[in-house]
């Protein structure tokens, strides 16, 4: 083993699409999505290949950006298709497997502290510390008006809501002291009420009495993830996240985020160590470059240019198709998601693309350095891990199950063979895998 170990995490959405939108149309790609028998192969394959953890996106809306229509997303199963609700296929994933880190991406501007801290307390136990959370704070017109909301609040309003909601959260979690309950029948003492304390938060976006009526999860609390890349999303992310996953459009421009967010947290007073950086990648691989290179045409040919314009219409909260597709990419000053908008950016202005050419390139993916052979991608791999670039990845597979069976196949036993990736699980909780202390 080399003195650092990468981490692997897998991207999915529990709908059609995880890494590439022509993934569900893919010969002999398993559609059979609303399955638990699929949640559970999927669960155990990752397992199988020694991953940190699953990763499941969500969305509380079906979009409607594109053309202010359902129709884009639906018709070609773009990304915000169909979700099933993240926790609920965790729980189920929980009960097969044993070591996998399960990720649920909750809102922090829909929900309230209360239910999802009690909610991801209940996966931590019944997973034996391996619950995390994706930290969102939500930006699709449509979620908000599937909460009373006709428009949903500013961006900075979110993260001043998140910032509060993190706060009541970790209050909840520690409102049972480690070894209060004691389940002593003779006594009897089933919990020890001299370590279990109200809270008594009163605050600007919630009043809390507490204490949670769930004990002490085994990790203290879930691991927190993050993607936001807004200069207050990386506040955020250098305040509270121990996993942060933001998708890059090269090698230079991870350099740059890693370098920074490190510098960020260290300067919160957190040691930079503490904090994982796993930029998501969508690799495409085969026994050579050749079969890799002929699936990703295949792909290529599969993936709708409008559903990858429907999906970036969402991602970055605009109406893209108000503008002449044959024009680049507008400036935006407020998008959606700011990393996804720096990434496809970045890409436009290098290559000079149309919004149609764009469109195109979102739906297979945008960065395109990670297909090949697969020691083309462990190579690609490396080269990102040991030149400052990330901790490790979150993979976003192309299609289910032959892209995951590609990649934990060829490319996982070949990083095991350069001491990059863990043979076997170490440690019990999801916090031990990633090398993070218990709070
Ligand atoms: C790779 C990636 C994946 C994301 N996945 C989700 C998701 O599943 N659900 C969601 O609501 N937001 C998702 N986001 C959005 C962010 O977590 C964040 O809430 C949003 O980018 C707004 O923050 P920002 O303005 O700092 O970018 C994702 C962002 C990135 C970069």
């Amino acid at each position: 083993m080399s003195d650092r170990t990468l981490h692997l995490a897998a991207f999915a959405a529990a709908g059609p699409v995880s890494g590439n939108h022509g993934g569900w149309r893919y010969p002999g790609a398993d559609l059979d999505l609303l399955s638990a028998g699929y949640y559970r192969k999927l669960g155990r394959k990752l397992e199988a290949a020694r991953f940190d953890l699953l990763f499941i996106a969500d969305i509380l809306a079906i979009p409607t950006r594109l053309e202010n229509s359902l129709d884009s997303q639906l018709r070609y199963g773009a990304l915000g298709a169909l979700r099933l609700e993240p926790l609920s296929v965790l729980s189920l994933i929980a009960g097969h497997t044993e070591h996998l880190g399960l990720a649920a991406t909750i809102s922090t501007t829909y929900f309230e502290p209360y239910d999802v801290a009690r909610s991801l307390a209940t996966l931590d136990h019944l997973s034996g510390g391996r619950a995390a959370w994706n930290i969102v704070t939500s930006f699709q017109h449509a979620e908000a008006r599937n909460f009373g909301r006709e428009d949903h609040i500013s961006h900075d309003e979110r993260y001043d809501r998140a910032d509060e909601f993190l706060e009541v959260a970790c209050k909840l979690w520690n409102s049972w002291e480690d070894g209060a309950l004691v389940r002593d029948a003779a006594a009897p003492l089933f919990a020890d009420p001299s370590k279990v304390r109200p809270i008594d938060h009163r605050g600007r976006w919630f009043q809390v009495e507490g204490p949670l009526n769930v004990s002490r999860p085994p990790q203290g609390r879930p691991v927190f993830v993050q993607a936001g890349a807004s200069s207050r999303g990386k506040d955020f992310a250098a305040r509270w996240t121990d996993v942060i996953f933001v998708t890059h459009a090269s090698l230079e421009s991870a350099q740059a985020f890693y370098r920074e967010m490190k510098q960020r947290a260290a300067a919160q007073g957190r040691d930079p160590d503490g904090l994982k950086i796993l930029p998501g990648i969508a690799p495409l691989t085969g026994e050579t470059g050749e079969i890799a290179r002929a699936k990703d045409a295949l792909l290529t040919d599969l993936a709708d240019a409008k559903a990858g314009l429907s999906t970036l219409a969402y991602h970055l909260d605009i109406d893209l198709s108000r503008f002449p597709q044959d024009t680049p990419l507008p400036e935006i000053e407020q998008p959606g998601i700011h990393g996804h908008y720096k990434e496809v950016a970045e890409l436009t202005r290098k290559h000079g693309m149309s919004l149609a050419q764009i469109g195109k390139q979102y739906a297979i993916k945008t960065n395109r350095d990670f297909i090949g052979g697969y020691k083309e991608v462990a190579d690609r791999i490396e080269q990102w891990f040991t030149q400052s670039a990330c901790d490790g990845f979150m993979i976003q597979i192309p299609y289910l199950f032959g892209g995951l069976d590609d990649f934990a196949n060829l490319v996982v036993p070949e990083l095991q063979r350069r001491g990059l990736f863990r043979t076997d699980y170490e440690g019990t909780t999801l916090r031990d895998r990633l090398g993070l202390p218990r709070p």
